[in-house]
């Protein structure tokens, strides 16, 4: 058997490929985030325009018609959100898989904390874009309507959030605070219904 020069290629291609470096599975976290954000925007901007025609005092018909399209919206935010932590997870079991693997506390590390910071702002960013689009929807649809939406997505989040701590081997205390926070006050417009 010969190899083919398209067999030495992929060789060769493979032995680069391997000892990239961790540094560059944080990038991809980042870039991962990115287009996560992007996204989510593309979505919360189109649940945007459809609120935007409807006020707090419209119509029950025009209410009902906005649930499934914003519902619809929302799904495609989860699912985004979903794919993405997929992506993480694996990053993750790459990494896992590394003959070498180094023991690293990212404090410690310049590089690797801006690069923490710059998944943890990115989190934020996500959740705030997503919280804030919800807490407009509901204040026009109301809470019930939206609930079949809204806790697969947040669960979804907390899926993100888990892998991404999984990756990059850090606590992200204050975007799982922030979750949280978001979560209570969603908890109290339910018990002020
Ligand atoms: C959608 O509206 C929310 C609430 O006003 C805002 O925070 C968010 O940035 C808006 N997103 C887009 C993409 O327009
Ligand atoms: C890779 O795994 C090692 C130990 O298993 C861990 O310390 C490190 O933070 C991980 N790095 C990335 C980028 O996931």
């Amino acid at each position: 058997m010969r190899f083919s020069v398209a067999t030495v290629f992929a060789l060769a291609g493979l032995s680069i490929a391997g000892p990239v470096g961790q540094a560059t599975k944080r990038a991809d976290a980042v870039s991962l985030l990115s287009d996560l954000y992007a996204t989510v925007q593309v979505y919360t901007g189109a649940i945007n325009s459809t609120l935007a025609t409807l006020t707090p005092s419209s119509s029950i018909i025009e209410k009902t018609a906005a649930i499934p399209k914003v519902g619809q919206q929302l799904n495609s935010i989860t699912k985004a959100i979903t794919d993405t932590t997929s992506s993480i997870n694996s990053l993750a079991a790459s990494n896992a898989s590394e003959s070498e693997k180094r023991s690293i506390d990212p404090l410690d590390h310049p590089v690797e904390k801006r690069q923490v910071d710059t998944v943890t702002v990115l989190l934020t960013l996500i959740i705030v874009e997503i919280f804030a689009t919800i807490a407009g929807a509901i204040a026009i649809l109301g809470l019930a309507a939206l609930l079949i939406y809204i806790n697969p997505l947040t669960g979804a989040i907390a899926a993100l959030i888990l892998a991404v701590q999984l990756l990059l081997n850090v606590v992200l205390a204050s975007v799982t605070l922030l979750l949280n926070t978001l979560l209570a006050g969603l908890a109290l417009t339910i018990g002020g219904l």
